[in-house]
């Protein structure tokens, strides 16, 4: 049984009155059934039964109070309320960003203007606060058009200060680098650090002096060139959707920024890593928040229905979820292969052979932005040194708290709704998906099981975060 006494000194705290742990307790007594079930069950809608090892796998998801996120000590401005802040101005801003490439952007609503337009893409265009931060803009909703289209879906940034590897695959390993691949990505911002750095300089000087000294004199050309947004980035896409010549603007360009001195390359670099730092302090504070799910599990039986309650049993035994999806916010922060197929997306785009983990991983040990390089402000060893046999195929298992918000599923958005993504579980994957090996086994559910596992999951549901963090301060 869960570690009662700690937890309930703890709880009593924030649910004065609630029944604590009655769920838990009561039923602690009874194995196989549920608290003081006098009347018979409804065969149609039965009671939830649970073993002891499912009650304390079930309170093992939902803690007193659900952790912060854990320190970042690559970034010494993480819990820094004024960088947050100046992040939070950041993620608002379309500014850092070049010409829009695609056909598609035809100026409609999904679209982010027309083509060749720039200064188009924020953060907030593909991370939209109002959805949770996923894209519920782009036309079909599964991965985002931008400058171009991307391949993967946008994840949910809710609690996304609780992972240290980020991207589905890992690729990278704090805030401040993350932001370069954005940055300097054709299908994204289609900018680059230096067209980037002189942005900041012109538009947010103050702001950024505040937090980190002086600026370098961005404005003084003849030591930073000076790169307009119709130049910057890439000028035109080739077939697979990639920029055919180097981004300008950005390392290896052999144009503008290759002809900085080192150490004036250096000062554009740190300033774009200044402002993923601010923007990771930012994001360090999007959370979920509790859902009717904690609720249950800290006293208040009537929170979930019967379907939900079976749901979270099959969640954490049957189903094998837990497997993966375990810990307070429901993800083992790993990699796995779950043998989905390469699936078609957004009408056109099917990206048949993504290895995942397995192409990221030797990527991030090699990128001079990790937090093992100069940029970072502490290595707490998150990057792993041996290749897994996971890896290969092998994508972060995602976050379910608040995954009901989410329009598609899976890093490709190829999954449209949650019983659709039971039901892949449920068959034990794909045949013939990704490379590698597919860890998933069949369930053998029944129609209810599948549909109590749905019904569980959207009672994951919380009330996200507050307001004041969802539009620019
Ligand atoms: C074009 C749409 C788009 C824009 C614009 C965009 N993102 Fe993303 N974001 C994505 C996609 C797609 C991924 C996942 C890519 C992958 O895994 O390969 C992602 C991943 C992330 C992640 C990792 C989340 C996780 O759980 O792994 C963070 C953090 C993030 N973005 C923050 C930002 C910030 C900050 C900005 C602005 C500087 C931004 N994004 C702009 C689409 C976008
Ligand atoms: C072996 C580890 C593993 C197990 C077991 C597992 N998952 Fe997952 N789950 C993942 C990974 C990895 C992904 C992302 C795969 C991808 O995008 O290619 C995922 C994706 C999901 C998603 C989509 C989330 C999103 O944002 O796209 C949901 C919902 C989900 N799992 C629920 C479940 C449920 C319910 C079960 C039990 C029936 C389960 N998972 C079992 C690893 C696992």
């Amino acid at each position: 049984m869960v570690s009662i006494p700690g937890r309930r000194a703890k709880l009593r705290h924030r649910l004065p009155g609630a029944l604590l742990l009655a769920v838990l307790l009561t039923a602690c007594a009874n194995e196989q059934s549920t608290p003081a079930a006098k009347e018979p069950s409804d065969p149609n809608d039965p009671d939830a039964v649970f073993s002891a090892e499912a009650r304390a796998a079930l309170a093992a998801l939902s803690p007193a109070t659900l952790p912060a996120p854990p320190p970042d000590i690559s970034n010494r401005l993480a819990d820094d309320p004024k960088a947050a802040a100046f992040g939070q101005t950041l993620f608002f801003d379309a500014s850092f960003s070049g010409k829009l490439l695609d056909g598609d952007n035809d100026g409609s609503v999904n679209a982010l203007g027309q083509k060749g337009e720039s200064g188009k893409v924020a953060c907030a265009g593909c991370h939209l606060p109002a959805s949770g931060f996923i894209d519920t803009r782009t036309i079909q909703q599964q991965t985002s058009l931008a400058a171009g289209w991307g391949k993967r879906r946008a994840p949910s940034l809710l609690d996304v200060g609780q992972s240290k590897l980020l991207m589905w695959d890992g690729r990278r390993d704090a805030m401040y680098n993350q932001i370069f691949g954005v940055i300097e990505s054709p299908v994204e911002m289609n900018g680059s650090r230096l067209f980037a750095a002189r942005q900041v300089f012109a538009e947010h000087r103050a702001g950024y002096e505040e937090l980190f000294g002086s600026m370098p004199p961005l404005d003084d050309t003849s030591r930073f060139p000076a790169l307009d947004a119709e130049l910057t980035g890439c000028q035109k896409l080739d077939a697979t959707n990639a920029c055919p010549q180097p981004m300008r603007g950005a390392p290896g360009d052999g144009a503008e920024y290759d002809g900085m001195k080192p150490e004036d390359q250096r000062a554009v670099t740190q300033v774009i890593v200044n402002v993923g730092k601010a923007l990771g302090a930012y994001e360090r504070l999007l959370t979920c928040g509790p859902s009717r799910f904690d609720q249950w599990v800290h006293g208040d039986a009537s929170a979930l229905t019967k379907s939900e309650q079976r749901g979270a049993a099959l969640f954490v035994g049957t189903g094998h979820c837990t497997d993966c999806h375990g810990g307070p916010y429901f993800s083992d922060e790993k990699f796995h292969n779950v043998g989905l197929k390469p699936g078609t997306v957004a009408t056109v785009f099917l990206d048949l052979n993504d290895h995942g983990a397995a192409t990221a991983m030797p990527l991030l040990r090699a990128d001079a932005l990790n937090v093992q390089g100069a940029f970072s402000d502490g290595d707490d060893g998150r990057i792993p040194t041996d290749d897994a046999p996971e890896f290969e195929g092998g994508f972060r298992t995602p976050k379910l708290r608040c995954a009901s918000l989410r329009p598609s599923f899976m890093h490709t958005g190829q999954l449209r709704d949650l019983a659709s993504v039971v039901a892949f579980f449920d068959r034990g994957g794909d045949l013939a998906g990704y490379p590698g090996t597919n860890e998933i086994k069949p369930l053998g559910l029944t129609d209810r099981d599948r549909a109590d596992l749905v019904a569980f999951l959207e009672a994951l549901a919380g009330p996200g975060p507050n307001a004041e963090l969802l539009a620019p301060p």
